[in-house]
């Protein structure tokens, strides 16, 4: 079979596409994928030091989706059309910029009937992480009446998709970018406003801000989450996602002791299977009139992965980057 795959030795890393490698066939689930996206942590997994792979030679892609060829469990049978992320898959088992996979059952949703492969793959593990930041904010007690909500990292994929899901719900949304170009394409998806990277917190020379957001989604991390945090309104949540601008968070506990502010973090690794199919079922209800195809920066085959995850680590890329397996 045709597949991404990606060699560490020493502090060395070489990708390439082979045409040679044996189809899977071992596990829970066997898959033939037609679509795959570009997702922040692939870049991660091919960095000479990556915290992120846990394995030396491995398929890269941290989901895919397709049809099942053959199944060991009752619940997912031949012809299902489905999705496969979380867990180690891209990371420390063979990933979705392949052919077929064979995985845990756990790893793997069976497609709401409205969604396609495709789709799903334009959602991908970053829209799903989108929608999974809406329904932890909305169980927190947000909603629509409460004020503006903000989006960091606007338009990467996570972004991008959560100012689409907040919207879509209802939501006054405000996108906050580095890309001034990219305002316009914001309120196409659904922002109300945009601000700048730098213009999410005020008052810099107190502890807290204004109350400014009724809750926030961001993907971003460090000082934007600092940021974040002590503007939002009493009792509101940010949905925390990610680490753009590294791991590391300075911050103080005044906004959850004198604002009752709450850190939501959100996991799309190793979230429960019903959690997991409760998100792939907001996404369809969701989407069920709405297109697609704005969200898609743009479609590549496997050949182009290598560029791809180079303009995902210079967050040159605008919504998803598709990967056509099969293309
Ligand atoms: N917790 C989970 O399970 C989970 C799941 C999916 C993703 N993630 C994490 O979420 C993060 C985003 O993933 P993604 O796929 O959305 O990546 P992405 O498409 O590259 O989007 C990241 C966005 O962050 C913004 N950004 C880049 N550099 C910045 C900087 N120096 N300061 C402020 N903003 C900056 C950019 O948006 P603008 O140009 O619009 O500012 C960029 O598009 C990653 O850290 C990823 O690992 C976590």
């Amino acid at each position: 079979m045709r597949a991404f795959l990606i060699s560490a030795s020493q502090s060395q890393i070489s990708t390439s596409v082979r045409a040679d490698l044996t189809a899977p066939d071992g596990d829970d689930v066997t898959v033939a994928l037609e679509w795959s996206g570009i997702n922040y942590k692939d870049a991660m997994v091919i960095q000479p030091n990556s915290r992120v792979r846990r394995s030396a030679t491995l398929i890269g892609g941290v989901d895919g989706a397709g049809t099942v060829v053959a199944s060991r469990v009752s619940d997912i049978v031949p012809g299902d059309r489905v999705v496969v992320h979380g867990g180690d898959v891209g990371v420390g088992r063979d990933g979705g910029f392949a052919e077929f996979v064979s995985v845990p059952r756990r790893y793997v949703n069976v497609l709401p009937d409205s969604l396609s492969t495709r789709e799903a793959m334009v959602v991908g593990t970053a829209g799903y992480t989108a929608f999974a930041s809406l329904m932890a904010l909305e169980q927190r007690g947000l909603t629509p009446d409460q004020g503006e909500v903000l989006v960091t990292g606007a338009t990467g994929g996570v972004g991008s998709w959560s100012v689409v899901a907040l919207s879509a719900a209802g939501y006054a949304v405000v996108g906050s970018t580095g890309s001034s170009e990219s305002q316009q394409w914001l309120i196409e998806m659904g922002a109300t406003r945009c601000i700048g990277r730098n213009d999410i917190g005020d008052k810099a020379d107190r502890v807290l801000g204004s109350e400014l957001w009724a809750g926030a989604i961001d993907c971003v991390g460090g000082e934007t989450l600092h940021q974040v945090l002590r503007t939002l309104r009493y009792g509101a949540g940010v949905a925390a996602s990610g680490l753009v601008v590294g791991a590391e968070l300075s911050t103080n506990v005044y906004p959850f002791i004198t604002r009752n502010v709450a850190l939501l973090g959100i996991d799309a690794v190793s979230a429960s299977m019903e959690t997991r199919m409760n998100v792939w079922r907001l996404v369809a209800d969701t989407m069920q009139s709405r297109s697609f195809e704005p969200l898609i920066d743009s479609v590549i085959a496997l050949e182009g992965i290598d560029g791809a995850l180079d303009q995902i680590t210079r967050s040159q890329t605008r919504g998803r980057i598709l990967v056509n397996i099969r293309g």
